[in-house]
Parts: structure tokens; C-alpha cells; sequence
């Protein structure tokens, strides 16, 4: 058996079905972005961010989604990694990439996993509120 070849590049549209199928995967958590109208909703989410997905051989093991903020930083709004791959280091090789990508910009990250960004050695700076919520299911 050989090592599966693993790479990072640029989401492309024809990525949908298995980012699809990784979201639905993952199940309740995230299913805003996958079940009903969420979908369409995300795919162009997805077409309006700066996505980069983690293929093992043919298989997407993974995603991150990001904003650029016009010189003002760049957000990290998702980050998932299959059930099956996690700890391979593929979260913090999507998380490297990002900030390779954009080596002069500060990269922040919305985190609902303090832990993860922690152990990743990320300081924290503030925190998010809701301030109305937008009742969309
Ligand atoms: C969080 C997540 C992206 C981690 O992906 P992963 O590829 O398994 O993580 P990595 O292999 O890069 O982990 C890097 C290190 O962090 C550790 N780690 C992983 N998950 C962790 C967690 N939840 N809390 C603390 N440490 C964690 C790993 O053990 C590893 O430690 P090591 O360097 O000593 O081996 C993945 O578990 C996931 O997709 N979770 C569901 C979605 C989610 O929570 N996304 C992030 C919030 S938006």
C-alpha cells in the first residue's frame, strides 16, 4: 500500500459534490450550510471567499474558508476536516497555507474551538457578540 499523495490548492466549482458531502458528514453542526436553501446560500459564500481545499489523492479531506478584508486582514470563517482524517495535521496545513498565502496580512480566525487555536500557539485578540440574529433557519 502506498502514502496517499496529500496537496492543497484553490477551491473550483466542480469541488461541490464532495465539499457537499463532507458538510452533510459533519452533520447538525453544520447544517446552515448544507441543508435546504443553505446550500445555494454557501455555494456562493464559497464563490465570493478565498477557499482552499486538502485533497489526499482524489479525496477532499478537508476545507477552509476566508475573506480578505482589503488590506485590513484576512478572517478565516470555516475550517472542517473529515471525521476520518483528523489528526493528520491537515487542519493546521490548511491553516499554514492561508497564512503563506498571504504572508503580509495579519490572518485572524473566527474560532468556535478555543482549544485547537490554542494548541496551534494562536494568541487570542477579542471576541465576537450577536448583536440581532437573522431568524434565517
Ligand atoms: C478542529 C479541526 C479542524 C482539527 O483538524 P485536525 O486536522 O484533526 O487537527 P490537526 O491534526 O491539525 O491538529 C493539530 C494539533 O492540534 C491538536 N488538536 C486537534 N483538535 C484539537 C482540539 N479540538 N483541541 C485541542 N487540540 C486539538 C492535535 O492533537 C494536534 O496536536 P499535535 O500537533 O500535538 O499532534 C477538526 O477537528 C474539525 O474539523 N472539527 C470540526 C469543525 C471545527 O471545529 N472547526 C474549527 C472551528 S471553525
Amino acid at each position: 500500500m502506498t502514502d496517499a499523495t496529500t496537496g492543497v490548492r484553490r477551491y473550483r466549482p466542480d469541488d461541490d459534490e464532495q465539499l457537499y458531502a463532507l458538510l452533510e458528514r459533519e452533520g447538525a453542526e453544520w447544517k446552515d450550510y448544507w441543508h435546504g436553501g443553505g446550500w445555494a446560500r454557501y455555494q456562493r459564500a464559497l464563490t465570493s471567499s478565498v477557499v482552499f481545499v486538502l485533497f489526499e489523492d482524489d479525496e477532499l479531506c478537508g476545507y477552509v474558508r476566508c475573506r480578505d478584508d482589503d488590506g485590513f486582514g484576512v478572517y478565516v470563517h470555516d475550517l472542517l476536516v473529515d471525521r476520518s482524517h483528523r489528526g493528520k495535521h491537515h487542519g493546521r496545513a490548511l491553516l499554514d497555507h492561508v497564512c503563506e498565502h498571504w504572508p503580509d496580512e495579519t490572518v485572524y480566525v473566527m474560532s468556535d474551538v478555543d482549544p485547537y487555536y490554542e494548541k496551534l500557539g494562536y494568541s487570542k485578540e477579542g471576541s465576537i457578540f450577536v448583536a440581532h440574529a437573522s431568524g434565517v433557519a
